[in-house]
């Protein structure tokens, strides 16, 4: 498929009451630099980069509703009241310069408590403890393991379900004061909501587990808790793993019954990601092995069967392959997270490529003014072709 002359890719976009410059969104990206859950100087000049790049919708890393939520202790945090003002200089930084500030919720469940992932990414253990990281007990809807070796979660109990649905409804109140426009849940990724989604994970008997329906009930409640706090002029997204990628496990008409049910509990739009709940799968979010836009075909689909806005995710390289996507109705926006980490000005080089922002006029007016003029300099050296 081919990107139509005109896109509505650098188009303004408006879902409730809230428009983004465009429908480029920077997809979450744990970073693991926070001390204690709490946002640094790091992670405003990493957010605010992507403001300064032109981004429509910048997303913080998943930030744990509960301190046994974190997938290691460098995760960002969002369970106490410290932690959602420690986020308010962000905000403000994203939206002074043109951004929609989102911020991804989180509970990692039975894949919490962890190394980075450069010290391994799987349990945390001796060299851990010596850098000061000690592993903390874990929760999940069963009592089975991610893989051997892993830590053993321990069965929640419906009253600490409940508790849970509150700490994310509690954290989404805080991202609200903290100037958060979009809230966006993790569902995804084998994390605590995804775990309970899938049968390879939830073995439960109550009605929490067994059918589809049981299964998806805590996610839904904690859709629903979340809508009931978040203003309703705030758009509210859920990342899913459309596929489990698994045998045995969810596959793409299971997600679309469950953004069917979404819906009617007041999310506005499907993050389209996959994999994450098994070690051994076809297809996850971080995959290469499809190439690009391995995502796409779910988001698509999941737009035309539950009729609810969608976000393609991964592998999203460059503007045409993002105008192709929204162009043709595939998805509503694209969320792009390597790609903007090697090029933190990638919405603005792909406008220029273009010829979408040729005068440098989307640009931080700082950087612009300079550049247009460089550019007209440069035109008329010998030999200049006009594209600086
Ligand atoms: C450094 C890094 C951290 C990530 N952290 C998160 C996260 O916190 N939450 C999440 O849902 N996905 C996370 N992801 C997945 C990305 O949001 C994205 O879905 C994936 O990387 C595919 O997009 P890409 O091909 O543009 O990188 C992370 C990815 C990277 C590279």
């Amino acid at each position: 498929m081919t990107a139509p002359a005109s896109t509505a890719l650098f188009e303004p976009f408006s879902i409730r009451g809230v428009t983004s410059r465009n429908r480029i969104m920077v997809s979450p990206m744990c970073t693991y630099a926070a001390t204690d859950g709490l946002a640094s100087d790091w992670h405003m000049v990493h957010l605010g980069q992507f403001a300064l790049g032109g981004a429509g919708i910048v997303c913080t890393e998943a930030a744990a509703v509960s301190p046994q939520g974190r997938i290691t202790h460098g995760d960002l945090g969002i369970w106490n009241d410290a932690q959602g003002d420690a986020l308010e200089a962000a905000t403000a930084f994203l939206r002074g310069h043109g951004a929609v500030p989102a911020i991804q919720l989180a509970h990692a469940g039975r894949k919490a408590s962890r190394q980075r992932p450069w010290y391994g990414n799987g349990p945390l253990g001796e060299a851990d403890l010596a850098r000061g990281d000690r592993p903390w007990p874990i929760v999940a809807p069963s009592d089975e393991a991610f893989q051997d070796g892993w830590l053993v979660p321990a069965e929640l109990c419906s009253d600490e379900i409940a508790v849970l649905v509150k700490n994310f409804a509690d954290a989404a109140i805080r991202a609200d004061r903290a100037g958060f426009d979009i809230v966006e849940i993790h569902g995804a990724h084998g994390y605590l909501l995804h775990s309970f989604l899938s049968p390879l994970a939830n073995h439960r008997t109550d009605s929490y587990g067994g059918s589809a329906e049981n299964r998806m009930r805590f996610p839904l409640e904690v859709a629903s808790a979340v809508r009931a706090v978040w203003p309703d002029r705030k758009p509210l997204f859920f990342r899913v793993s459309s596929v489990d990628g698994a045998a045995g496990g969810r596959e793409i008409e299971d997600t679309v019954a469950l953004a069917r049910a979404l819906k009617r509990c007041g999310v506005d739009a499907i993050d389209c990601s996959s994999g994450g709940v098994v070690p051994k799968e076809r297809i996850n979010a971080h995959d290469t092995s499809h190439g690009p836009g391995l995502h796409v075909p779910f988001a698509e689909r999941i737009r035309k069967d539950a009729d609810i806005m969608t976000i393609a995710v991964g592998l999203i390289l460059d503007g045409p392959q993002a105008a192709e996507i929204v162009d043709n109705g595939r998805a509503d926006l694209v969320a792009v997270a390597r790609t903007v980490l090697d090029d933190p000005y990638w919405p603005l080089h792909q406008a220029r490529a273009m010829g979408i922002d040729d005068d440098f006029r989307n640009w931080p007016q700082a950087y612009g003014w300079w550049l247009e003029r460089r550019a007209k300099g440069l035109r008329i050296l010998p030999g200049g072709n006009g594209d600086a």
